[in-house]
Formats: C-alpha cells, structure tokens, sequence
C-alpha cells in the first residue's frame, strides 16, 4: 500500500519493499518520533496552522501510541516501510483526517534527523551512567585490593613493581576520557533539525527555535540541507564508542591472561565463566573473549558510517537509512560490555600472593638500584650499567637483586671505568651495599615513583581519595 500514492499507478514491487524497508531496525525510534511530533504539534498550533482542538486531539492521540510502544503493544506492520509511516498510519487509522495535518511543513528527511538526535542524547546519558558504574567497580577493587604489588609489563615482560590500585586507576583514566568523548559529541550534538523540512526548510512560519526548546534543544540547526544530510554525530558517537570498546578490550585481555593458571593473578566468579564441553578441567573467560571481540564489531560500524558518508551530495540521499544499525548496534554493544566488565570486575578474586611472587622473579626493582646508585652520584648511563651487571648476577646464582651479597656490589662497581664507580666500590662495605638491598626491595622500589602521576602509595592513595570524590559528586 503506498501512503502518498498520487503520482504512482502502480504497487511497489514486494522485492523492492523488503529491499527499502526499515522499520525492522528504525522501531527503536518510535518513542522519540512520537516525542518529536508532539512537539511539532506545539509548534503548528503556535503558528496558526492547527485549531486548540485540533491539537489536543493529535497530542492526545500521539501520547496512547506513545503508551502502547512502551507497553510493547504496538501492532507493527511491516507492509508499511519505516517507524515514520507506521505511527502515522496508526494515528490516522484513530484519528482520521485530522492526523493527515500532522506532517504539515515537515519531511521524514528532518523527521528522522531529529529522531537520531533525540535517541542519541538519551542513549548517551545512558552509557554514561554504564561507563559510571564500571569506574565506580573500579575504584571499590582499588580500595579493597590495591595495596597488592604486581610486575608492571612493558614488551609483556616484567618492567617495575606498581600497585594494583595503580593499575586499575589507568582504567578510570580511559574511562574519564570516554565519558567526555560522549559528552562532547552529545554537546555538539545538540541542535534540532525539525523545521529544516525535505532540504529546503519548512514553508510556514514556524517558529523553530521554541520546538527546539520544548524538546530541550540547546539550539537549532543553521543551514536546512546541512541539517537533513548531517550525521557527523554518528560518526562521532561511534568513534568514541570504538575507542571505549578498545580500552574494554585491554581491559578483558588482561584479565584472560591473568587468570590463566600460569599467572594466577585473578579468578574469575564461577557466575562469569564457562567450562568446556569435552576438558573438565576448564573454567574459560568467555565474557572477557567476547569484549575483546566486539570491539572490532563497533570499530566496523565506525568504518561503515564513514564509508556511507563518503561522497554522499547535499542533501538527504536514503543511503542515510543505513546509520542506524552501526548506531543502534554500537551502543548496544557498549553499554552490554561495560556491564559485563563491571560485574566481572566486582566479583573476580585477586591473588596479591602470586603477583607478589611473580614481581620477586622478573628483577623489576632494578631501576630502583640504578636510580639509588645515581643518588650515590654515578652518572645514569654507568648507573644502568652497573645494576644490569647486577642483574646478570641474580640471574646466575639464581637469587634476587636484594639477596645479592657485597661481595656482587662490589665487582659490578669495580668492573665500570668511571672514577665515581670505584669511588662506590670502595664505599660497599660502609653502608651502601644495604642501601642498594634496600633500594632493590618491592617495597623500596614501587614507593619511589612519588612524581604525580607515579605509583607511589601516598600518591596513588590521593588518586583514589579524587576519583572517589569526583564519582561521589556524580547523581546515581
Ligand atoms: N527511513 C528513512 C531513513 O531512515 C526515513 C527518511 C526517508 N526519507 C525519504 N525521503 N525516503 O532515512
């Protein structure tokens, strides 16, 4: 059946129905399309264009459909294309004529652009409150489990001792710029395209910028066709959404490793892991997998957008039709993976015990026995040298750097050239071979990075106390 069908003769092909059709997909929108009409009815009656009563009527009739898409008992009939044509054949179906005003100066082409808007400004207060709960998880483990010392990686091989709290902080970093990524784009985001009509703006008097304010717009758009073509916020929704998702996934990649029984860091809750269906003996990360995976899913549906976008001429062409299934798609699957990572965050077990071991093994205090040794007044350059000549020597007699007796201080000195070394060779027995033991301790040696932003306890305690305090300030 065609809505509109007095320039056609004929039906359209069933093929091509089912090729155009959207509603499917497009269904999402239904409560801010009808949230958008109710406001375009304000704004028709404003501008003499519908009676009191014909306004009533409409909102009226709008808000019970409004009633049964929330109520989930919303006849959808997929015979009729979009979300658009199916709420208005619905409103037509009880009103009669009346509902024919209704798309009075306005096109599905601005319809649909302020519908996004509207579903986005939500969705992102939404996610925002995800991507809150999962900094608060966070920051509760900081708490509870943080004093836990572990081997900070770089290359994947042991690099410097850091607090676990100092760890999970990192995640809350991300995590802060991801939420100021979505704000900025639903910032930006905030302007109603309603009133810009098919391209060429709206043939009444129609007073945009109360509309805008009704639906609690910032602001209207400023060029008609920009405003019917414009998807810069889907690009910018799921670029943010991308790299949300690629900090979730460094997120659930450690956590897989770090339950594998060889680092034994971390046991996943029974509650968020599988087992095998032939290997009794598995307990797998499937959750976590799963994150890392769809994160290529989003990062897609960001190269999908850009692709539809490419080379697209003013103004609305229906390639635009295809944004809301990247879009739809990407939010879904963030908002599921911060959820998930937030209750798997809550419930794993920790092992100080076995990051403690593993940080005793790697020689990650060296840096700390070079750094001591420069405060003694070597140069850095001969400092490295001399605690990797030490290194080289735990490593032979199969001990760790603050087991090393004077004796191993004393020829790692003595090998270097430089007058400070020998000078310190000398000085090994008087107190400074202690002090190169003590320097080479986990204890010594994750307390050193007192620098802003370093894993200090002092420091990393304050960075807990702020993000604490600034989680508390939020609502929720
Ligand atoms: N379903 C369409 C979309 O999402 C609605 C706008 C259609 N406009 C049109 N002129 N065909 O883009």
């Amino acid at each position: 059946m065609r809505m509109w069908g007095g320039r056609f003769s004929g039906e359209t092909d069933p093929l091509i129905a089912e090729a155009t059709r959207s509603v499917d997909v497009d269904r999402v929108l239904a409560v801010d399309d009808i949230d958008g009409s109710i406001a375009h009815v304000g704004g028709l009656e404003r501008a003499g264009l519908l009676t009191r009563d014909e306004s009533r009527t409409l909102v009226e009739g709008l808000r019970a459909l409004r009633e049964e898409v929330r109520a989930g008992t919303f006849a959808w009939d997929p015979a009729l294309e979009d979300v658009h044509l199916n709420l208005e054949a619905a409103l037509t179906a009880r009103l009669g004529p009346v509902a024919g005003k209704l798309h009075t100066g306005r096109s599905r082409n601005d319809q649909v652009a302020l519908d996004l808007r509207l579903w986005l400004r939500r969705t992102i207060r939404e996610l925002d409150a995800d991507m809150v709960g999962l900094e608060r998880a966070l920051v509760d483990r900081a708490e509870r489990d943080g004093e836990a010392i572990l081997p900070g990686m770089t290359h994947v091989q042991p690099a410097q001792p850091v607090l676990l709290a100092h760890h999970l902080l990192a995640y809350v970093e991300m995590l802060e710029r991801d939420r100021g990524r979505l704000a900025d784009c639903a910032r930006r985001a905030d302007r109603s395209p309603l009133g810009a009509g098919a391209l060429a703006g709206a043939g009444f008097a129609l007073d945009r910028e109360a509309t805008a304010a009704d639906l609690g717009f910032a602001g209207v758009t400023a060029n008609s066709l920009d405003a019917v073509s414009d998807r810069d916020f889907a690009v910018e929704f799921l670029a943010a959404a991308a790299l949300a998702m690629v900090h979730l996934s460094r997120l659930a990649e450690e956590l897989v490793w770090w339950s594998n029984p060889a680092f034994g860091w971390v046991t996943l809750a029974d509650a968020h892991a599988t087992g095998s269906s032939m290997m009794p003996n598995k307990k797998n990360p499937d959750p976590c997998e799963l994150v890392r995976a769809r994160t290529a899913r989003v990062a897609g549906h960001l190269s999908t957008m850009l692709g539809v976008l490419k080379g697209l001429p003013l103004a609305y062409q229906r390639d635009l039709q295809e944004d809301k299934g990247p879009l739809f798609d990407g939010a879904a699957v963030l908002g599921s993976s911060l959820r998930v990572m937030t209750a798997v965050m809550l419930d794993l077990a920790f092992d100080p015990g076995r990051m403690r071991e593993a940080a005793l093994r790697g020689h990650v205090t060296a840096t700390s026995v070079a750094d001591a040794l420069v405060e003694r007044g070597l140069p850095f350059r001969v400092a490295h040298h001399v605690a990797g000549r030490l290194v080289a020597e735990a490593e032979r007699r199969g001990c760790r750097l603050d087991e090393l007796d004077d004796d191993a201080f004393r020829a790692a000195l003595g090998a270097e050239d430089g007058p400070e070394a020998h000078r310190l060779a000398d000085e090994v027995g008087s107190g400074l071979a202690g002090e190169l033991r003590e320097a080479a301790t986990l204890e010594a040696a994750v307390a050193r990075p007192r620098v802003v932003g370093g894993t200090a306890p002092e420091r990393v305690h304050d960075a807990i106390g702020a993000a604490r305090k600034r989680l508390d300030h939020l609502a929720g």
